[in-house]
Order: structure tokens, then C-alpha cells, then sequence
């Protein structure tokens, strides 16, 4: 971060007083105004519902140029990373900040396979769970219970046990997500095999039973490993804040990503790829999509397009063209090339696309809108999708965490607010309230 000389701003206000606020550039996006010392020298804050103006951080690790519909991830175009990498080795990108050499890459895989297991005791938490229980609401609770297996690694301040406890999260999280998904169904769960690769295994813990043997199909796993790279990493949104926000206080790491995960699974966020589908069922029903597309622009309908829409991306997000593209192998691969919910799914893109409503206000479809019809085609149930989402962002989240703990600046986040209450009044005793 540099500080242009030349770039101050100035803030004049009503009393009389201005201030000059340091503008900052980063090497590319919007610069900033430095407005740090804003309330000691001038006794005002600054407003701003949903942060929409406000960076909360420097970073080095993601760069989103939301006009262009760019997404960068240590520099690389989320398009080459998905068509060239695998998933560990964007993991590696984003947790280091260079793309690995052949002989990184195979330690890094090394270390995060030989991560895998989770305490045997962890497996009893279940038991614990209602069957019926939604598996994010299981991932909050046993990924945060971490915490409480893995105490050689939850002390911050230790470089040493950050990176054991990075590695471990990225490694152990499909482990969880995939008991959660083996407990809903009354399955055994199926352990890790270090053999595979991170998505083969993931699929192979997923949807192999101890009767019968599972052939991993290559163009599943390739696919699986692409859905994991889209959604690794994605700069400030609502459930890594949550993750640095958690963090900042000094909590431990697993501690963090639980409640990065509780943020993730609200269906503006993480959750919008489950709604898609419930969306996508609920038209395919009524066979009307004109319908839904009115219901969607009405003022008064709390009803929005799932999977359309983006708070950084007034243009096509480029995580659902590369999602959209990946949608079509899937689909021939398991021979569902004339899927009705795809056809559906793409009609509906075409009319919210050349809908004035749409147009006017920036919303294409973003990472959510393909994902949820690949996800169903591979076999995942719609109440595993943002489970899925919080195994792939994982990493993400671990990376910033970790730049968090290093940055000299950092400090416990602390907002402050524009209070509308009562003004001091006197306490009034029970028996004389009306
Ligand atoms: N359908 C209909 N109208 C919409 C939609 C939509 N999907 N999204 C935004 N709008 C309208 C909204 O009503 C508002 O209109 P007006 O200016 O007349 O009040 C305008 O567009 C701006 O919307 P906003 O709510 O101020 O924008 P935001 O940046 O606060 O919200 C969003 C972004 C993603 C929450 C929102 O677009 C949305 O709810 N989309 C559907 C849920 C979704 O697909 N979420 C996944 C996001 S991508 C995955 C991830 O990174 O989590």
C-alpha cells in the first residue's frame, strides 16, 4: 500500500473544521480514503449499512474487478487456474502466494493427505444429531468442536502450530462434511483414502458404502476439483469478514471457521446455491417461468433470482461462465444432456438477461446459478450444496486468517454505530410501569 502524496482528501464539516484524509493506492482497484484517525481528531464516525464503501483490510491475496467481471487470485485469472491447476495446487497459491514447483506441490499434497483422519473420537460427536439435521448446521458444530481435539494447534501466536492447524482445517473439513452427509443418511461413515487425490477422495468419502466397490469417474472428479476451485477464495465477503472478524478477538482457528461457516450458509450468501435448485423445482412445477421473473422485479415481492446478482459484480461473474461450461461436461458425462432443470436454468438466464429490469441494475448470474444444477447431477443432495461451498472455502478463509494474525496493523475489530435510541431517562420501579 502506498501513500500518493499528492492525494489528499479533504473533509469539511458543518461545525467548521476539515480534516485531511491520506489516500492510499493498492497496485490495482479503487484507492482508498484513510479515514483511521477520523474519530479522535474530529469525534465523528463514519455510516455505512452492508460496508458497501468501506475496505476493512489490506490483502495480497484476491483482487476482484467487479465491472469487468474479473476475479484474480494472487495475480492469476480464475479462468487459467480452473482450466490449468488442481485444487490443492490453487490451496498452495493461496496460502503461500506462489504457485507451487512439481516437487512443493507433491510435499504440499503430502502433508494435507497425511492430515485426513479426524480423531476417531470426534465421530461419537454425531450421535449427538438429530438425523434430519441439516448438514451446515452439523459442520458449524464439529468443525468449531476441533478446537477441543486439537489443542497442540490452537495457540496463535506460534507460527509453527498456525500452519499445522491451516493444513489441518483444508485436510480434515471434507472428512467432516462427508460424516455429516454419511450420518443424514444412516451410512457408515467411510474413512479418508490417502491414495486419491483431494476430490477423489472427497467423492470417494462421500458416496462409497463398505458393501460395494465405487469406481471414481474421472470426469466427476475433474469436475468436483473445478467446483472446489471456483469457490476458494473470493476477497471481503460476508463469511471471510465473519472468519477475520472472529479472529481478530484472538480465537482460535477452528473456532473462526466454524463461525465463517454459520455466516456462509445464509441463502444471500453460501446458501443461495440450495436455493437455486429449490427455486428451480418450484417453476419447473408450475411450468411458468415468466411468473418468477415478475415476482422477482415487483417492489413489493421479497422474492428475488437466486443465483442472480452480486454485491462487487455488475457484470458476468466469472465463476459461472467457467461453471456454466463445466455443467455441460458433467451432464454428458452422466448422460443427462437434456437435464429439463439445465434447459430450465438457461431459459431463465436468457429472459432475466434481456430483461430491462436486469439489465438496468447490473444482475447476471453469478458462481451459485450453475453450481447447484452440476452438484444435482453429480448425485449430491440439495441440503449438502453449501456444505460443499464451505469444503472448497475453506482454504480461503484459512488464508486470510492467517495474513490477519501477521499483519503489524491488525487489532480487534470493533465497528461503531449510529445510535437511535432512548436518550438517558430515569428507571422506573415494576410496580409503577403501566
Ligand atoms: N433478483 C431480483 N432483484 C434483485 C436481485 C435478484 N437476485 N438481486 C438484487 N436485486 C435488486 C434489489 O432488489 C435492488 O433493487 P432496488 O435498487 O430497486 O432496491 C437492487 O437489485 C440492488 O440489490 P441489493 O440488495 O442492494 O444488492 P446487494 O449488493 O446488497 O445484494 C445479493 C447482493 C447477492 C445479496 C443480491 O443480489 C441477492 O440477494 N441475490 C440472490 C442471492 C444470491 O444469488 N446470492 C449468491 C451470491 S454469489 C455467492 C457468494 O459469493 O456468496
Amino acid at each position: 500500500m502506498s501513500e500518493n502524496k499528492n492525494n489528499i482528501a479533504k473533509l469539511s464539516l458543518p461545525n467548521g473544521n476539515s480534516y485531511e484524509l491520506p489516500i492510499h493506492s493498492g497496485t490495482i482497484g479503487p484507492d482508498v480514503i484513510e479515514i483511521k484517525k477520523l474519530y479522535s481528531d474530529s469525534d465523528h464516525f463514519t455510516y455505512d449499512p452492508g460496508f458497501t464503501s468501506t475496505g476493512s483490510c489490506k490483502s495480497d491475496i484476491t483482487y476482484i474487478d467487479g465491472d469487468k467481471g474479473v476475479l484474480l487470485h494472487r495475480g492469476y485469472r480464475i479462468e487459467d487456474l480452473a482450466d490449468n491447476c488442481d485444487y490443492l495446487e490453487v490451496a498452495y497459491l493461496l496460502l503461500n502466494g506462489e504457485l507451487p514447483n512439481k516437487l512443493q506441490k507433491s510435499a504440499f499434497d503430502n502433508k494435507i493427505t497425511t492430515h485426513t483422519m479426524v480423531h476417531e473420537q470426534l465421530a461419537l460427536f454425531f450421535r449427538g444429531f438429530r438425523r434430519d439435521a441439516h448438514a451446515m448446521a452439523v459442520m458449524c458444530g464439529v468443525v468449531g468442536a476441533l478446537s477441543a481435539f486439537y489443542h497442540d494447534s490452537t495457540d496463535i501466536t506460534d507460527p509453527s502450530q498456525r500452519l499445522v492447524a491451516s493444513h489441518r482445517l483444508v485436510a480434515k473439513v471434507p472428512t467432516i462434511a462427508a460424516m455429516a452427509y454419511k450420518f443424514s443418511l444412516g451410512q457408515p461413515f467411510i474413512y479418508p483414502r490417502n491414495d486419491l487425490t483431494y476430490s477423489e477422495n472427497f467423492l470417494h468419502m462421500m458416496f462409497s458404502v463398505p458393501a460395494e466397490e465405487y469406481k471414481i469417474d474421472p470426469v466427476l472428479a475433474k469436475a468436483m476439483d473445478k467446483i472446489l476451485i471456483l469457490h476458494a477464495d473470493h476477497e471481503q465477503n460476508a463469511s471471510t469478514s465473519t472468519v477475520r472478524l472472529a479472529g481478530s478477538s484472538g480465537a482460535n482457528p477452528f473456532a473462526c471457521i466454524s463461525a465463517g461457516i454459520a455466516s456462509l450458509w445464509g441463502p444471500s450468501h453460501g446458501g443461495a446455491n440450495e436455493a437455486v435448485i429449490h427455486m428451480l423445482n418450484n417453476i419447473q412445477k408450475t411450468g411458468n417461468v415468466h411468473e418468477y421473473v415478475k415476482k422477482a422485479k415487483d417492489p413489493n415481492d421479497p422474492f428475488r433470482l437466486m443465483g442472480f446478482g452480486h454485491r462487487v459484480y455488475k457484470n458476468y461473474d466469472p465463476r459461472a461462465t467457467v461453471m456454466k461450461k463445466t455443467a455441460d461436461e458433467v451432464l454428458k458425462a452422466v448422460g443427462k444432456e437434456n437435464e429439463p432443470m439445465f434447459k430450465l436454468a438457461r431459459e431463465l438466464e436468457k429472459i432475466a438477461l434481456e430483461d430491462e429490469y436486469f439489465i438496468s441494475k447490473k444482475l447476471y448470474p453469478n458462481v451459485d446459478f450453475y453450481s447447484g444444477v452440476i452438484l444435482q447431477a453429480m448425485g449430491f443432495p440439495s441440503s449438502i450444496f453449501t456444505v460443499l461451498f464451505a469444503v472448497a472455502r475453506t482454504v480461503g478463509w484459512v488464508a486470510q486468517w492467517n495474513e490477519m494474525i501477521e499483519d503489524p496493523e491488525q487489532r480487534i475489530g470493533r465497528p461503531r454505530q449510529l445510535y437511535t435510541g432512548s436518550s438517558e431517562r430515569d428507571f422506573i420501579n415494576i410496580q409503577n410501569r403501566i
